[in-house]
């Protein structure tokens, strides 16, 4: 990826009206000094989402997402650092120009000159006279032209080299060519890899084209689905079909119904029914509940009615679960699949199915007919049960569908308890699942005094009223920072030269936890009535604190070499002084 000099980064940074970017987006209010919204991250109806203009940063008081504009255009577009500066620039007329230095940069511009020269071509050859059965096909199936046109979908010509030489044409350099997936290569040299096939472009999330999905036209073709290789461009893990165009209406309705095909996809969209998704011939991967999970927190799973989507349901579904989404199951009637079922029934049929979705776990039991298993695979049934909910980290989320499980199949709940006991022990023992660690630590709290003194001096450092900050800058020391965050934080509001800048402050941190933290701290305006006394005791607990931590260490050292018969005179001497020093700090 190309880089952009600091001093552009900083103007785009200086020129960002962060009210201006955010209101784009969201509805904001005045109150106070600052901007109130509907958080755009996380999905609670109160207006916790915050925007100081003055500063230049944006927090919400719900979910703790805090930064500068480039820091919300990235979270909220999904895009990548260098797109939200050259966004911005865009914006602000500020002319953002890249380093040429690195190669890769212009890899990345030959591959997505590539695929849209190949999605070009490929509408164009639908639309052409050889592509009318094909067309008509699509048609048949229920796809109209703007979709087809919207989605990019087309027919790669019955040729051997019609994309290679348009590629010749513009000069793209072999490496682009060969690391594309565009091509394959054989003894007798270089060829379109997607020959005759209906072409489905795979967008990012920014809306570029970064691979295809080729699906043949003759039913005894023995692959029907061929689709690009992981490239530079295109890591499957990730990707969701469909996600560029859907991602506002998921914001919007609160959850996302994931879908097996790109023909699902398509058929829900056209209906209408457009915060879809779909994982297009992979199984669900933690990296795609991750994504997910930055846009909403439920999911409905809408597979294909056969047993294969239903296997492929309960394993997207308790991944799901264990990445913090909560999954329901709209039940697809059997061996149809959503496309199907849209395309038969209509539209309103699938909205039934949304209505009636069902919670994962009675799912599992009913496709299941778990009340109906006996003995040893009723055991074994259960126990695999527990073994998935185990790694669910949420507690509450584990004891819920425990109690389900135990009603529904009436089973002792102690009993319950004590299987999930040994498989949560278990777990930990071979080292907890990666999603723990994370979900238990998504908030740095500060709560002994010491680290409260801290937080309050910051804060005024923070603090918008300058005589306030020039009294805690006067009396505040970096030494007396303990807390790495908060030390850090203090080093940057007392800038040697010039103002404060919030936003540059605030993206330095890159951490999302340590942001999280940094954000509320420079957010909260607290006024604070008595600056000069609040500053005193602040200071006063940071620099009695190691000293009172010293007399508590001796008084402990003298305990345990009494017991071995030792002298003990020196450190009585170092406790005195130390008490000396404490009374001449409180004095
Ligand atoms: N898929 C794939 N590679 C395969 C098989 C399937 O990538 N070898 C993906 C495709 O994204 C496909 C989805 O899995 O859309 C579902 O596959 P399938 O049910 O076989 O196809 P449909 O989408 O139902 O296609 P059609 O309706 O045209 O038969
Ligand atoms: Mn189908």
């Amino acid at each position: 990826m190309g880089r952009i000099p600091q001093e552009t980064i900083e103007r785009v940074r200086d020129m960002a009206d962060i009210l201006d970017v955010v209101s784009q987006y969201v509805d904001m209010k005045k109150r106070g000094q600052n901007y109130f919204g509907i958080c755009p991250f996380h999905h609670k109806k109160t207006a916790s989402f915050s925007v100081a203009p003055a500063k230049g940063i944006y927090h919400c008081f719900g979910c703790g997402v805090g930064g500068s504009a480039i820091n919300f255009l990235m979270e909220y577009e999904k895009i990548s650092f260098v797109e939200a500066v050259q966004r911005l620039g865009e914006r602000y007329g500020i002319e953002v120009l890249h380093t040429q230095d690195s190669e890769s940069k212009e890899l990345f511009t030959y591959l997505y000159e590539l695929h849209e020269m190949a999605a070009d071509l490929y509408l164009r050859t639908l639309f052409s006279e050889k592509g009318k059965t094909i067309l008509a096909y699509l048609s048949d199936r229920g796809l109209t032209e703007e979709t087809l046109k919207q989605f990019k979908i087309g027919l790669a010509p019955d040729s051997w080299n019609t994309l290679l030489k348009l590629a010749d044409q513009k000069n793209i350099p072999k490496d682009a060519k060969n690391k594309s997936g565009l091509f394959s290569s054989s003894e007798k040299g270089t060829f379109d890899r997607f020959r005759n096939r209906i072409q489905f472009s795979i967008f990012n999330t920014a809306g570029r084209i970064i691979a295809f999905g080729g699906r043949a036209i003759d039913p005894n073709d023995p692959a029907k689905y061929m689709n690009s290789p992981e490239t530079p461009l295109y890591h499957k893990s990730d990707v969701f079909y469909g996600l560029h165009a859907s991602r506002n209406a998921i914001r919007r309705s609160g959850y996302a119904i994931i879908v097996e095909g790109y023909m699902d996809f398509l058929q829900l969209f056209q209906a209408g029914i457009q915060n879809v998704i779909a994982v297009s011939g992979t199984a669900m991967t933690e990296r795609h509940v991750a994504q997910i999970q930055k846009f909403t927190n439920r999911v409905l799973l809408a597979y294909d009615g056969d047993s294969a989507g239903i296997q492929a349901t309960l394993k997207a579904g308790y991944l799901l679960f264990k990445g913090g989404v909560e999954p329901l199951v709209v039940v697809t009637p059997k061996d149809m699949d959503p496309d199907d079922w849209v395309h038969q029934h209509g539209a309103d049929a699938f909205l039934r199915g949304i209505d009636e979705a069902t919670p994962l776990m009675q799912f599992h039991l009913q496709t299941k007919n778990a009340h109906k298993l006996r003995t040893a695979e009723r055991s074994q049934f259960i126990r695999g049960i527990v073994k998935d909910v185990a790694e669910i980290p949420d507690g509450i989320i584990r004891d819920d569908l425990m109690r389900i499980l135990s009603q529904k199949l009436n089973v002792n709940e102690v009993d319950l308890a004590r299987a999930m006991q040994r498989e949560r022990s278990r777990l930990k023992t071979r080292g907890a699942p990666p999603h723990e660690v994370s979900k238990e630590s998504v908030e740095i709290s500060f709560t002994t005094k010491v680290q409260k003194a801290q937080v309050e001096l910051v804060r005024i450092l923070a603090s918008d009223d300058l005589d306030s900050r020039q009294i805690a800058r006067e009396n505040a020391h970096l030494d007396m920072f303990i807390e790495p965050t908060l030390k850090r934080l203090a080093e940057a509001l007392m800038p040697q030269y010039g103002d404060i800048h919030y936003p540059s402050i605030i993206d330095s941190f890159t951490d999302e936890t340590e942001r999280k933290a940094v954000a509320k701290l420079l957010m909260n305006h607290i006024p604070c009535t008595d600056p000069q006394q609040t500053v005193k005791d602040c200071v006063h607990t940071l620099k009695t604190d190691p000293l009172r931590k010293k007399i508590q260490e001796a008084r402990l050292q003298i305990r345990s070499l009494e017991t071995e018969g030792k002298d003990v005179t020196p450190l009585i001497i170092e406790i005195a002084e130390l008490q000396e020093e404490l009374k001449a700090l409180s004095g």
